[in-house]
């Protein structure tokens, strides 16, 4: 199974393995790793599960797309050049070991 490393605010990571077809926000909860909140439970309308993918694998993720570019100009942590909304980010093989920082604050 696809490894993803959540880093916190502090530093300290984890990482742990994520389902393909799993979504980033969905894998942490999952794995209770806190900081992604994902108030609106993956639609898209809460910009709560705010992270920041490492460049490497940033280029490997489509473009976000208008609404959850939208959505990341209004999150709680200034918007960074890999800012991602991890509900948007589907696990796959291709992501095997992907770096997310977990943005703060997020709300
Ligand atoms: S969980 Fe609400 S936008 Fe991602």
């Amino acid at each position: 199974m696809p490894r993803v490393i959540y880093t916190h605010p502090t530093g300290e990571h984890r990482e742990v393995e994520v389902p393909v077809g799993q979504n980033l926000m969905l894998g942490a909860a999952a794995h209770g790793i806190e900081g992604i909140v994902g108030d609106c439970g993956g639609a898209m309308s809460c910009a709560t599960c705010h992270v920041i993918v490492d460049a490497a694998f940033a280029a490997l993720l489509p473009a976000p797309d208008d609404t959850e570019s939208q959505m990341l100009d209004f999150t709680a942590a200034p918007r960074e050049a890999n800012s991602r909304l991890s509900c948007q980010i589907v696990m796959s093989d291709r992501l095997d070991g992907i770096a997310i920082r977990i943005a703060d604050p997020q709300v």
